[in-house]
């Protein structure tokens, strides 16, 4: 059994504060926290700010902006109901700055300009590869503030899925793409400019380690075999394809 502790790492001091069973018992993929953690260095975040929470699943993300940050934080989500999320806020004692709702990213209902930065980890891979998303979601943010996501990636972009994969493959992973490929995407529209591209130090060995401990640890059969497999693939791999490019923009 991997050790608990083993989830308390020095590059990530806010995420080592938060307790691993809430984690396990809520994740929805790799390990959110230290996604944002890092990602959250590029963001300029500052207590107050309205944030965008796309794709929150669970609300994790949710609660760590708002503990961590200061920020007032509308938790969207299109999978989870909002009536769950809320009831975690609450538990969390986060309730009175983070808004739970129900969400389809392409039919948002947000006055336009209306927040300081929008935050995406580990979803917007889901609803953002279209050459027009970041246009439409730039509306909705002021000028100067910032967008910023965390996605599961690849270190090079690829034609037919890796030979060595073939058996681990979903076909979703069809969205998984690089740095490079997600700051052309966005910087040719002209609606943003880049302040950030670069990947999570060491990604697919945190992944590996946080499946590990969900393949273990997690509630539910379907979890742990989830995350069993992803252990698998990524021993499979041995750090040949995957990659999480972190991306931050500014709206003009
Ligand atoms: C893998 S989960 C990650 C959740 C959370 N961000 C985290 O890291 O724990 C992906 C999330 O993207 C959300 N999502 C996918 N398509 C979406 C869409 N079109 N609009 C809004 N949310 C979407 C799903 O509801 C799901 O909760």
């Amino acid at each position: 059994m991997t050790d608990l502790s083993a989830l308390a790492r020095p590059e990530f001091p806010r995420s080592t504060g938060y307790d691993p069973a809430w984690l396990i018992a809520n994740c929805m993929g790799p390990h959110p926290l230290w996604l944002l953690e890092d990602l959250a260095a590029d963001l300029g975040l500052e207590p107050g700010m309205r944030v965008l929470d796309l794709g929150c699943g669970r609300g994790l993300t949710s609660v760590f902006l708002a503990r961590e940050f200061g920020v007032q934080v509308w938790a969207a989500d299109l999978w989870i109901e909002p009536g769950d999320n809320f009831a975690r806020f609450t538990a969390a004692g986060v309730a009175d700055r983070v808004f739970p709702l129900h969400a389809e990213a392409h039919d948002l209902k947000f006055a336009e300009g209306y927040f300081d930065a929008v935050v995406s980890v580990d979803a917007y891979q889901y609803f953002g590869t279209a050459d027009l998303y970041i246009g439409y979601l730039a509306k909705f943010v002021r000028p100067g503030g910032r967008i910023g996501i965390a996605v599961p990636g690849v270190r090079a972009e690829f034609t037919e899925p890796p030979a060595w994969l073939r058996t681990y493959w979903e076909w979703d992973f069809a969205a998984f793409h690089t740095a490079d490929w997600w700051r052309n995407l966005w910087a040719r529209t002209g609606k943003v400019d880049i302040r950030s591209v670069r990947e999570h130090a060491d990604g697919p060995a945190l992944w590996r380690l946080w499946s590990q401990v969900t393949a273990e640890h997690g509630e539910s059969e379907f979890i742990r075999e989830m995350s069993a497999n992803a252990v698998a693939m990524l021993d499979a791999d041995a750090g040949r394809t995957f990659a999480f490019p972190l991306l931050v923009a500014e709206v003009r």
